[in-house]
């Protein structure tokens, strides 16, 4: 039994999670608790590798098979040596995306077998599963909007191979997301992510398990 908790969060491109959780990490921290902020993929040396694979618009040829494998090395890389160390130390680990992003995206998006993306998920996460899920919900043309934007940016430049992806792709991972959600409503929180970041940051706030509502 590990002593620490395991938030995640997860939405469609361009749905502000990334800030959120930086928020909502600096927040926790705040209230006196040890936090580690982390991410999928690329939460690691190795998986920062793996990213560069996964997100530059040059692998577009890459086989869906491949793509869902790499994506479990680096879940599996990234729980043995990030946030199963850090839940046995008593730490918040903050992550941005994990298991039900393949869920969503390579299941309900690319129309992988959900059983086995559950049963890889398992095998990846040696059986962790987050304690509560943030799922940031915003309109696809919104989120796309908002995403190509950021790409724009000299940072993002490599990451858009699936910003690239038809409407339609972004709204059956939208649905998926939703899906997901709607199976396991004690885990998981939707939030509309459509507000200002303060806005999504007090909404987020509120629906906070107790012991981290640490400013009420
Ligand atoms: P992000 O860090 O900007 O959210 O980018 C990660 C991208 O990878 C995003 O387009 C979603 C995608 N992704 C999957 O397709 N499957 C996964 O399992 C994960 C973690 C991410």
């Amino acid at each position: 039994m590990s002593k620490g908790f395991f938030i995640t969060f997860e939405g469609i491109e361009g749905c502000g999670k990334t800030t959120q959780a930086r928020l909502l990490a600096e927040y926790i921290q705040n209230g006196g608790r040890r936090v580690v902020l982390t991410r999928e993929p690329g939460g690691t040396a190795i998986g920062k590798r793996i990213r560069e694979i996964l997100l530059d618009p040059e692998s577009k040829g890459i086989d869906s098979r491949a793509e869902l494998l790499l994506y479990f090395a680096d879940r599996a890389q990234h729980v043995a040596e990030v946030i199963e160390p850090a839940l046995a130390d008593g730490a918040v680990v903050i992550c941005d995306r994990f298991a039900d992003a393949t869920a969503a995206y390579q299941g309900f998006g690319r129309g992988v077998d959900l059983e086995l993306v559950a049963d890889l998920n398992n095998t990846a996460t040696n059986g962790l599963t987050p304690d509560f899920t943030l799922l940031m919900d915003l309109p696809v043309v919104e989120g796309l909007r908002r995403a190509r934007i950021r790409n724009g940016d000299i940072n993002h430049a490599r990451e858009g191979r699936f910003e690239e992806e038809p409407d339609e792709f972004h709204e059956k991972v939208r649905q998926g997301y939703l899906t997901i959600a709607s199976c396991e409503t004690d885990r998981f929180k939707i939030i509309d992510a459509s507000g200002t970041p303060e806005e999504v940051q007090a909404a987020i706030r509120k629906t906070l398990p107790s012991p981290f509502n640490v400013r009420g």
